[in-house]
């Protein structure tokens, strides 16, 4: 037997004055995003803003079903998105906010498990991790330079061969 340790290292910025100013902006357009969300059951509305290597940028936002488990979260809707705009074009950052019009909004979330197994496919698919920006309308920022890092030990196509 012998242990192994998983790690990995991801930045941790007071605000969004300390981002560079790429970064700050598609932050700031995660947040503009939360508005198209459509989240009325949860009401809490997630905006995801993402930068192509090709320069495009790319929109996903939250959108609900009365029957709760069809439900799409922002990041997957924004990586279909892209997929069938520019195919195989890789995404360079990924800004993730939100609004959570009955709460807090103050400190950045991380995708949930689903939109992670999404977002690591994604990067095999094309190649190339995809950076994420994570920030609540306020608050610190988490940058993430991997998504895959939030998954380790992950079940891959490669697994099934
Ligand atoms: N949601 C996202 O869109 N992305 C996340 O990273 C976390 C959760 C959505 C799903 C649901 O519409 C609402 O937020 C509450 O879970």
């Amino acid at each position: 037997m012998n242990h192994q340790q998983y790690q990995f290292e991801f930045e941790v910025y007071e605000s969004a004055d300390q981002l560079n100013e790429h970064d700050a902006a598609l932050l700031s357009q995660a947040k503009q995003a939360t508005a198209m969300a459509y989240a009325p059951y949860s009401h809490f509305k997630v905006g995801a803003v993402a930068v192509l290597s090709n320069g495009q940028v790319i929109t996903g936002t939250n959108q609900e079903n009365a029957s709760f488990p069809v439900g799409i979260c922002a990041e997957r809707v924004l990586l279909s998105n892209a997929a069938i705009r520019y195919p195989q074009v890789p995404i360079e950052s990924l800004a993730i906010s939100y609004d959570n019009t009955r709460g807090d909004s103050n400190h950045p979330i991380s995708p949930c498990g689903i939109c992670r197994q999404s977002l690591l496919e994604y990067e095999l698919r094309v190649q190339k991790p995809i950076r994420l920006i994570l920030g609540g309308l306020s608050g610190k920022i988490y940058i993430v330079p991997k998504a895959s890092s939030l998954l380790p030990l992950s079940f891959t196509g490669a697994d099934m061969q």
